[in-house]
């Protein structure tokens, strides 16, 4: 297996093993979130730099789950045209591309148009200055039915596939974690009550968008918390999604309050490059059966041609490199670092 390989997932092709990683762009719609022209734009421009596979930046399934006023969000079949452009921008440079769906839970700026922060539980995070209102048993079922729509929405627009986002502390992620999850419902209590909410959002958007469109995740290896997801926790949701039939499980790792830990700031200041959840990846590997991106402090072709070779990984997934360098796909591919 070589970086530049090919790389399948489910019924995804693409040309190599190199991942642009979900990247916020902050530049749809004011208060709507429908993607805009620069927002095409920048697509085509990743898709020509010869990356195998496009994850958009995180899209919210409803405009209150929203993170802010210009996150890009799909709750209106208005928004077809705008996405399906999109996604031709990538796909037209044979570039496949893939929809991160979210709700900010809450890490969300609520000073913004039509924003309502949610949790499982009213858990104040640390640097915030408002307390979230606590899911209903009705919010839980209308956000769940939420992402199956937002799901079937990415697949009439075109996207190959959608990735659910489990990552960073957003609101599958607060389902997924004792601190956020206090609930003593069908929802929290035990770690596979805590993890029902994803299974449920993975089951209504299997019903909407069929047997054969690919659902992807960004899961945390870890909440970097010590009251928060555990690494056996982690663990236990990739092999429950794995047999559930996701087709690709990115690893990411941190909270809004732990992220400066998980994404290891002062070392990657220090030493430049260094791969955040390498040992958690290479635990996780032999336990499922589908492909295993592994994303983070990855910056040279080097290293990402280790981790193929180690077998630690299938696919190398990358976010600030390619800020940088929409094209370090391509250099690579010629051999320059
Ligand atoms: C500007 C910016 C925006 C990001 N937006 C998202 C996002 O929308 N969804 C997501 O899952 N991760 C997001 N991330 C995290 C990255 O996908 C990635 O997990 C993280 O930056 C570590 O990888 P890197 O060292 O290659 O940058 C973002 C990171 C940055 C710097």
């Amino acid at each position: 297996m070589t970086l530049f390989s090919p790389l399948q997932i489910g019924n995804i092709q693409a040309r190599n093993r190199l991942v642009r990683s979900a990247t916020g762009e902050s530049a749809a719609e004011l208060d709507v979130g429908c993607p805009t022209e620069e927002m095409i734009e920048l697509y085509a421009k990743v898709a020509a730099g010869g990356v195998g596979l496009i994850i958009t930046g995180h899209t919210a399934v409803s405009i209150e789950g929203r993170c802010s006023d210009t996150m890009t969000a799909f709750y209106s079949d208005d928004f077809l045209p705008a996405f399906t452009r999109m996604a031709e921008a990538s796909q037209a440079h044979g570039t496949p591309i893939v929809c991160q769906l979210n709700h900010g839970g809450r890490q969300v700026n609520p000073e913004h148009k039509h924003i309502r922060p949610l949790c499982p539980s009213p858990v104040e995070a640390d640097d915030a200055d408002f307390l979230p209102e606590e899911l209903s048993a009705s919010d839980i079922e209308r956000i769940i039915d939420d992402f199956a729509k937002a799901a079937g929405r990415c697949k009439k627009a075109g996207f190959d596939g959608v990735q659910i986002h489990s990552a960073h502390g957003y609101l599958i992620s607060q389902f997924n974690s004792a601190l956020t999850n206090r609930r003593t419902d069908h929802w929290g209590g035990t770690p596979e009550k805590r993890r029902a909410f994803i299974a449920a959002v993975y089951r209504a958007m299997r019903e909407d968008v069929g047997d054969d469109y690919p659902i992807l995740v960004k899961q945390n290896v870890s909440d970097f918390h010590p009251e928060g997801l555990t690494e056996g926790e982690a663990l236990a949701i990739c092999k429950m999604l794995d047999e559930m039939g996701i087709a690709a499980i990115e690893l990411s790792g941190g909270i809004a309050e732990t992220i400066p830990i998980a994404f290891r700031e002062q070392e990657l200041k220090e030493k430049g490059e260094v791969v955040f959840f390498e040992r958690e990846a290479r635990a996780i590997r032999p336990e499922i059966r589908c492909p295993l991106i592994l994303t983070g402090g990855i910056r040279t072709l080097a290293t990402a041609e280790r981790l193929l070779a180690e077998g630690t990984c299938d696919g190398v997934g990358l976010c600030r490199a390619m800020l940088e360098e929409p094209d370090l796909p391509l250099k690579w591919q010629r051999g320059q670092q």
